[in-house]
């Protein structure tokens, strides 16, 4: 699968990102099994901890609009070298994508990536079926 357009989506949404405190532009496209593509940028806040990332921008308007079948997400930050999804964000996808089939493609630039499965990027992951085997019932 090519996922130049993906890979290009994500550099283009650092365009919106809201980041006048840190000054670091994130940007992010998630791909659905269906070929929908929703962008996302990071969005930051006075009070610090409502900032929320790229990534779960991205998700979370998907979510919202209806779909939750996703085949790949590209990120892209205003790094020197790749910019990896942060804990909170891994643990979003995991929530919604598979562990060894969704893919998470650092971008630096469109020809320069680097993909990794969600599971290698989350080892040993909480997943949704941990609770369904928990002793909460
Ligand atoms: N950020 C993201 O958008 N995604 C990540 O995976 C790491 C961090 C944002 C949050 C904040 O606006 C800025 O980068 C600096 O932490």
């Amino acid at each position: 699968m090519d996922y130049s357009n993906l890979r290009k989506q994500s550099i283009l949404a650092k365009e919106n990102s809201y980041s006048p405190y840190s000054h670091f532009r994130v940007g992010a496209a998630l791909l659905t099994k269906d070929g929908h593509v929703f962008t996302g940028c990071n969005i930051e806040n006075a009070g610090l901890t409502a900032t929320n990332c790229a990534e779960r921008t991205a998700i979370f308007k998907a979510i919202s609009e209806g779909y939750k079948d996703f085949e790949a997400i590209a990120i892209c930050g205003d790094a020197d070298d790749y910019l990896y999804p942060c804990g909170v964000c891994r643990q979003v996808m995991v929530e919604f994508c598979d562990l060894n089939n969704f893919k998470v493609i650092l971008v630096n630039t469109e020809d320069d990536y680097k993909e990794f499965s969600l599971g290698e990027l989350m080892p040993g992951a909480f997943t949704p079926n941990e609770l369904e085997k928990g002793v909460v019932k």
